[in-house]
């Protein structure tokens, strides 16, 4: 794993101006990859934290600045619920956002909970991932954009601090079977997440202050601490997730 990767830090005042924020460097990067590539391949946060970024990039003038046509959607984790269950993140983000833009609906790539086992949906999800994403040097798929959420406990993704999942090094993607919430997950493993050209970390709220602190300022190792992506990575935070750090950029 890439450590010494550049890990910058934004405090924004508000939930809103983080939103805005998010959504404005959402753009920029995706329009940045398109321009070189052609096509670009992004891998959307679940949770709550990043619904207001996604429906601020579902209103004008976002829409039109972002290069819906030529991206490959993914999802960073799942859980599993149908398809309709308030809990699932697909949901979320396609009443969030996808429900709204001009991406290809044969583009977005959602793990197909409910067809097979955990381990067989995993599988299945990696493949569909190294069928759409080119591999960058380390011959990871290379995501040109992850975002990603953090847990008060520092988990990101479906990575938790004891699982198995957290230490896969083998597959992109692996089952979770227990999670705090109880319900089985899949996600993004950490080598495919450090392979990523850039990594977008939204967290807000006072309950995230010590785990941002303890990862941003203590350097420790907690889940959302081991995602260092060679491209580097920007902790965007409102101002309750950022008030135990001593300085920010
Ligand atoms: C999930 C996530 C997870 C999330 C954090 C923060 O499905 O639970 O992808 O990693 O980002 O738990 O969640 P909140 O934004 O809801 O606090």
């Amino acid at each position: 794993m890439e450590t010494g990767s550049r890990r910058a830090v934004r405090v924004f005042p508000s939930r809103e101006a983080q939103a805005r924020g998010a959504a404005e460097v959402f753009a920029e990067t995706l329009m940045a990859a398109v321009a070189i590539s052609g096509r670009a391949a992004v891998a959307l946060a679940g949770g709550t934290t990043p619904r207001a970024a996604y429906e601020a990039l579902a209103r004008p003038p976002w829409p039109d600045r972002v290069p819906w046509a030529a991206l490959d959607v993914f999802f960073g984790d799942e859980r599993w619920v149908h398809g309709g269950d308030p809990r699932s993140n697909v949901r979320m983000v396609r009443e969030a956002l996808l429900d709204h833009v001009p991406v290809d609906p044969a583009r977005v790539h959602a793990p197909r909970i409910g067809a097979g086992d955990l381990a067989a949906i995993a599988e299945e999800y990696a493949a569909r991932i190294a069928a759409h994403v080119p591999r960058g040097p380390s011959g990871w798929p290379r995501f040109d954009l992850v975002l990603l959420g953090m847990g008060a406990d520092g988990h990101t993704a479906s990575l938790f601090s004891g699982d198995p999942a957290l230490e896969e090094n083998q597959a992109a993607v692996a089952p979770v079977h227990r999670s705090p919430d109880g319900l089985p997950r899949v996600t993004l493993t950490l080598p495919v997440l450090n392979a990523a050209a850039g990594v977008i970390f939204i967290v807000a709220g006072s309950e995230k202050a010590e785990a941002a602190y303890r990862v941003l300022e203590l350097e420790e190792p907690l889940p959302a601490g081991r995602v260092r992506p060679a491209g580097g990575s920007v902790w965007f935070l409102d101002a309750s997730a950022a008030r135990r750090l001593k300085r920010s950029e």
